[in-house]
This record gives C-alpha cells, sequence and structure tokens, in this order.
C-alpha cells in the first residue's frame, strides 16, 4: 500500500496550501493510495538549532514517527518572497534533529511530491524549486518530476474543494498518480 503523508507548510487558519493539501488527500485515497492528512498546527516547534540534537521536543518526535510510517510525502508550502515557508523548512529539519544519527538523510528511502497555491499567477513555484532541492540535497528523498502550481488560490477552487481549471487538475492528479505508484516500490 502506498501510504502518504500529506501536509502543509503553513499552519494559519484558512490556509490556502492546507486546503490543497486537502484535496491532494482526497485525490491519492481516490488513486489507490493511502493518504494522512495532518497540519502543522498540531506540532508546535520552536526554532531549531544544534541545541536540539539528543533534546527534541515531542512534536518532533511525533512528526518524525509519522515519516518514518509513511512511504511517501505530499508537501504544500506557501511562497514567501520567493522562497518556501520557514514554517515548513523548521519543521523539516526538527525531523532531522529527531532522528538520532542521520541528519542528512532524513528522507532516505521515501518518495516526495511538492505542490504550492499562492494568490499570484506564478501559484509558488518559485519556492518549490527551492524546496526540491533540499528534500533532494539535503533530505535523501526521492522528488517526483511532477510539481503541482496553483496561482490565482483566490479563485482556483471550487465550492467543493476541487480545482476550477482542468487543466490544472490534470496535473494534480498526474503527481497524485505517479507518488502512489512510486510509494508502492518505496
Ligand atoms: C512574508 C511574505 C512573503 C510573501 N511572498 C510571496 C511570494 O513571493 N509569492 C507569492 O506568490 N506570494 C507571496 N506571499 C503571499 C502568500 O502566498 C499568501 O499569504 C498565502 O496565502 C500564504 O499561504 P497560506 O494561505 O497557505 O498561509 C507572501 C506572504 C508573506 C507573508
Amino acid at each position: 500500500m502506498s501510504t502518504i503523508l500529506v501536509f502543509s507548510g503553513s499552519s494559519r487558519a484558512d490556509s490556502i496550501n492546507h486546503k490543497l493539501a486537502e484535496l491532494i488527500a482526497r485525490k491519492i485515497d481516490a488513486s489507490g493510495g493511502s493518504a494522512t492528512l495532518i497540519s502543522l498546527a498540531d506540532f508546535p516547534l520552536p526554532m531549531v538549532d544544534a541545541s536540539g540534537f539528543g533534546n527534541a521536543p515531542e512534536a518532533a518526535h511525533r512528526l518524525r514517527g509519522l515519516i518514518d510510517a509513511h512511504k511517501g510525502l505530499f508537501i504544500t508550502s506557501p511562497e514567501y518572497n520567493a522562497g518556501y515557508a520557514p514554517e515548513l523548512k523548521n519543521a523539516l529539519d526538527w525531523s532531522t534533529v529527531a532522528k538520532p544519527g542521520a541528519p542528512a538523510s532524513g528522507l532516505a528511502g521515501k518518495v516526495a511530491a511538492i505542490g504550492a497555491a499562492s494568490p499570484g499567477g506564478l501559484g509558488g513555484y518559485r519556492g518549490l524549486t527551492q524546496l526540491r532541492t533540499v528534500l533532494e540535497l539535503g533530505m535523501g528523498a526521492l522528488v517526483i518530476p511532477e510539481m503541482v502550481s496553483v496561482g490565482f488560490a483566490a479563485t482556483a477552487f471550487k465550492d467543493d474543494g476541487e480545482l476550477a481549471d482542468e487543466r490544472s487538475a490534470g496535473f494534480l492528479q498526474a503527481a497524485v498518480t505517479r507518488l502512489v505508484k512510486e510509494a508502492a516500490k518505496a
């Protein structure tokens, strides 16, 4: 079974990236995978630094445990000044600090997909290129080439949470289908 942990890099109420994560989780379940949707709001974490080694908070261990229990991840992130969200980086860094002995390969053996939603026209794409680098080079994940980028998010979602634009919906489904397929082999 392709077990996929799904979360957004925003714990903000009404987060458009959490909304995108909710849709993705539904699509994973409908595509033969099994999604676990979480919110970083339930993982309160201070700013990480090296003093966290051997001393990680409970939320970091809980996040680490969830990552370890799944074959893949689908992460959505806000774009801040053309980068991805610092809240997400902090959570990812804590997940490595909470893994004894392996901060440089915290996602080894995992398959990941990434996406973003943004009010602007670029759909958070610039931040995703950086997130890909961190997940691949820093954490050892296999990140699939398909990326989900939802621009003009205020009008991009229909009332039922689906994407209004058929082309965007197709990109999202392609990423989900590929992730579920690759995670089955992980
Ligand atoms: C500090 C800051 C910088 C931002 N920079 C960008 C940006 O570079 N590109 C963009 O599309 N949106 C940018 N935004 C707007 C966010 O995309 C918008 O606030 C979005 O709703 C955040 O995602 P969320 O709803 O999931 O929390 C920025 C927002 C903040 C607070």
